[in-house]
């Protein structure tokens, strides 16, 4: 069985989506591929209850314990590493996964390692992607879902989503818009990556 490992920092919308996904669609018969655990950096991440409440496994990783990025990162790996077998590596899915992963982490699970951005990458890597889309003046923002590589928010093109900017569109009204979006082509990147076909 392929196992799928989902991080996250905070709600978990994304990673809902997912675990939803892969039960409406059974992705175990189609893939042999399960949702095999939650991983979370912040102890109080809401989706972790979602997680917990569909019987799949969580943890929880304080990067703040960790005296460098690198240990955190080693013992994040360490911890995925548990639902790794020699003949179905796992695949790490980052959804809302609020941190830089260092270069010897991202090599490690090199072509294994999927992220959800919200913003037409190559546009707008790192935050605030919505206001700064905005003050571009954007008629058009969306969300990407990409392979990682070392570089932050870079990386082959799985899928992509695009909504107009309304008259009036605030950063937070285009955000909740994008995020409708992301839970439909997240799922579907991770099955197409699944299938094969990527
Ligand atoms: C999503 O919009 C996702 O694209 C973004 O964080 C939100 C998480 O929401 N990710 C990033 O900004 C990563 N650079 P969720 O916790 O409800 O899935």
């Amino acid at each position: 069985m392929k196992n799928i490992v989902i991080l996250i920092s905070g709600g978990g919308s994304n990673m809902a989506a997912i675990v939803k996904a892969a039960q409406r669609e059974d992705w175990r018969g189609r893939y042999g591929a399960q949702i095999a655990a939650v991983i979370s950096n912040k102890a109080q991440a809401g989706g972790l209850r979602f997680a917990q409440d569909h019987a799949i496994a969580t943890a929880v990783l304080d990067h703040t314990a960790y005296a460098s990025r690198e240990a955190f990162d080693d013992a994040l790996a360490a911890q995925i590493g548990a639902y790794d077998s020699h003949q179905q590596p796992v695949l790490v899915v980052l959804a809302g996964f609020m941190r830089i992963l260092s270069a010897g982490f991202v090599d490690q699970f090199k072509g294994r390692l999927l992220n959800i951005h919200p913003s037409l990458l190559p546009a707008f890597p790192g935050l605030h992607t919505h206001q700064r889309a905005l003050d571009a003046g954007c008629q058009f923002v969306g969300a990407t879902v990409h392979q990682v590589t070392a570089e932050l928010d870079h990386g082959p093109i799985l899928e992509q989503a695009v909504v107009p900017v309304l008259p009036g569109d605030t950063a937070d009204w285009l955000a909740a818009r994008v995020l409708t979006q992301e839970h439909v082509i997240y799922p579907r990147a991770i099955a197409r990556w699944l299938a094969g076909a990527v």
